[in-house]
């Protein structure tokens, strides 16, 4: 599959991030050892001082801030999102730890090419609070999972998960980090997954 790949260009991502960013970053990673064929065009955040940022000059990418406050509807921040990805040539959207709700202009922008990175193993626990919800329901195994994505939050056909077994007495602050292990191995790879499954359909990468 990554032979594939490989004789392809590199594939185009930008990234929307909220937060710390550590996804984008193990995507960025993977792009550095030659694991993903792809090139981060641009980052896109809406909270300022987002970890985030700090990560995209590390590895000299353009992060852009749409600060969601300045927006009077959804519809507005996503048709800001569209032009700056379409101004630094991005064609994948990335949304890697991206706590806003999307609207379908965005979704409709990417045709197959939307993913979206969720801490559950879901259908089970869509949301904000997967992780704690994940230990209130006392599940034997947590994990997470990649996604297309479609309007209803956290939905959309699964591309990868991984699983990871909660052990006595873990709390949010112990289970969510070993996830995160889990999320940054899995987001690459399902990145290029969906990219090749894009190719066996026919679809644009
Ligand atoms: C991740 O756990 C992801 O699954 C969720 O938000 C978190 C983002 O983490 N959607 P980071 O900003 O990538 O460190």
């Amino acid at each position: 599959m990554l032979d594939g790949l490989r004789q392809h260009p590199p594939i185009k991502l930008g990234i929307l991030a909220s937060g710390s960013g550590s996804n984008f970053e193990a995507i960025a990673q993977a792009i550095a050892d030659q694991h993903l064929n792809a090139h981060i065009q641009v980052v896109v955040y809406n909270n300022p001082g987002a970890k985030a940022a700090d990560r995209a000059a590390k590895f000299g990418i353009p992060a852009v801030l749409h600060n969601h406050r300045d927006y009077a509807q959804r519809e507005d921040l996503d048709r800001a999102i569209i032009q700056t990805f379409q101004d630094y040539d991005a064609t994948w959207l990335i949304m890697a730890g991206w706590m806003r709700r999307v609207t379908q202009v965005l979704i409709d922008a990417f045709p197959q090419r939307c993913l979206n990175i969720h801490p559950s193993l879901l259908p089970s626990f869509p949301g904000t609070h997967a992780v704690e919800q994940a230990l209130a329901a006392g599940v034997a195994i947590a994990g997470c999972t990649v996604h297309r994505v479609e309007l209803k939050v956290d939905s959309g056909p699964i591309i990868m998960q991984a699983a990871v077994p909660i052990l006595p007495g873990d709390s949010a602050d112990t289970l969510h980090p070993r996830v995160q292990v889990q999320e940054h191995r899995l987001y690459p790879a399902a990145i290029a997954l969906t990219a090749w499954q894009n190719l066996q359909h026919g679809h644009k990468i």
